[in-house]
């Protein structure tokens, strides 16, 4: 994996919100900073993970109909109590990182790189999370490369990847339990990925939370604080190490789908395509799309959420209006953010979605545009 990343070194984690937790650690304990600036609009667990680590995450709003920060809204939540600013790479899709790189500089504040859905992406030729000081990827299961949870920690310093070592020699324990619960969850995601039986076990949770409206439920956003801390075997790592081989053809068959379905879509009158600036070069473990109002996407929704053709949300909420996060994040307002939560939709671009099935979102988003 370092190879493929050109990093001398990489660190091995159980999760990617544990490898943020290990970098968030570090730096705290050689600062005297303490908000960490986090997009207003992404994983919960990034603000879990702050928490954890005794820090306070400061929201930072989103550029309108887009998942980057807002650079004017960046530059008033920084201050010299920033120690990092977390820029993420959503979905698959490159973060632009110029106005961050800037602000952090100015602000002396780390920048991370939260590459969790985007492992195989570069900015300008380099490796995503080789840019900032900091970067993480998540193996969890979805994510292309996985094993079962799973996270990669990388530096571009070298010093900082000795300091990384250290503070997860000290915080991360060894728990015979915890990893033989992931190894057997591996396994058994091994004989259930295929796609008659996903239907059954994913298919058949998610019509249940959505019938009940626990929407927070369906896309499994529903964390608690506690965050699993724990080594990862070397059974696990080796299964990483040999589903790595064969990581590239995917992502390139994956690309291939991605570009093909992404010209059917965006001459849907109406829809937005998250794509990639010039400067990066993402992965297509899903694609993002904003339809022009909440409305819209709700309509949309109801028609394919429970169809099992891979139509969903990313998040459900905006952070802030998490109700297990809203007391522990000081009130901000992030209207974009909002709107962002609002408004997109997300699709598989599993190669196990055939044509057929493309088609048929392609025209029930198409009537549900021309308000059929
Ligand atoms: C953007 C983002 N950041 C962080 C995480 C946390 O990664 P993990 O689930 O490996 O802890 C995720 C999880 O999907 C994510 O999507």
């Amino acid at each position: 994996l370092s190879g493929m990343l050109d990093v001398p070194e990489v660190q091995i984690e159980c999760s990617g919100t544990a490898s943020l937790i290990v970098a968030l650690t570090t730096f705290k304990r050689g600062s005297a900073r303490r908000q960490v600036v986090i997009p207003a609009y992404t994983c919960p667990l990034v603000a879990l993970a702050v928490l954890h680590c005794g820090l306070e995450p400061v929201l930072c709003d989103l550029r309108a109909g887009h998942f980057d920060l807002d650079p004017a809204h960046l530059a008033s939540v920084c201050s010299e109590q920033t120690l990092a600013i977390i820029a993420t790479h959503l979905g698959g899709r490159v973060a632009e990182l110029h106005t961050v790189l800037a602000v952090a500089r100015h602000t002396g504040a780390h920048v991370i790189e939260d590459a969790a859905q985007a492992l195989g992406a570069t900015w300008q030729g380099r490796a995503v999370g080789m840019i900032g000081d900091a970067g993480f990827y998540s193996l969890a299961v979805g994510k292309g490369l996985s094993l079962y949870e799973g996270g990669v920690l990388l530096s571009r310093h070298a010093q900082m990847r000795q300091q990384f070592r250290e503070t997860a020699d000290q915080i991360i324990p060894h728990s015979f339990v915890r990893e033989a619960r992931r190894t057997l969850e591996l396994l058994g995601y091994s004989v259930f990925y295929r796609p008659p039986l996903l239907a059954l076990v994913y298919g058949w949770p998610l019509r249940r939370a959505l019938r009940k409206g626990r929407l927070i439920e369906a896309v499994g956003d529903d964390f608690d604080r506690s965050i699993p801390l724990h080594r990862v075997g070397r059974w696990r790592k080796q299964i990483g190490q040999h589903a790595l081989q064969r990581l590239s053809a995917f992502q390139l068959a994956l690309r291939q789908q991605a570009l093909r379905r992404i010209e059917r879509l965006v001459a849907i009158p109406g829809l937005t395509l998250m794509h990639d600036t010039v400067d990066g070069q993402g992965v297509w473990p899903f694609l993002m799309v904003l339809m022009p109002t909440q409305a819209t996407r709700d309509a949309a929704l109801d028609r394919l959420w429970s169809t099992g053709l891979g139509v969903s949300r990313l998040y459900i909420h905006a952070l802030g209006d998490y109700p297990y996060l809203a007391t522990q994040l000081k009130h901000a307002q992030t209207p974009n953010a909002r709107d962002f939560a609002a408004r997109m939709l997300t699709f598989t671009n599993s190669v196990w979605l055939d044509e057929t099935g493309f088609d048929q979102i392609c025209r029930t988003l198409e009537q549900v545009l021309a308000g059929a």
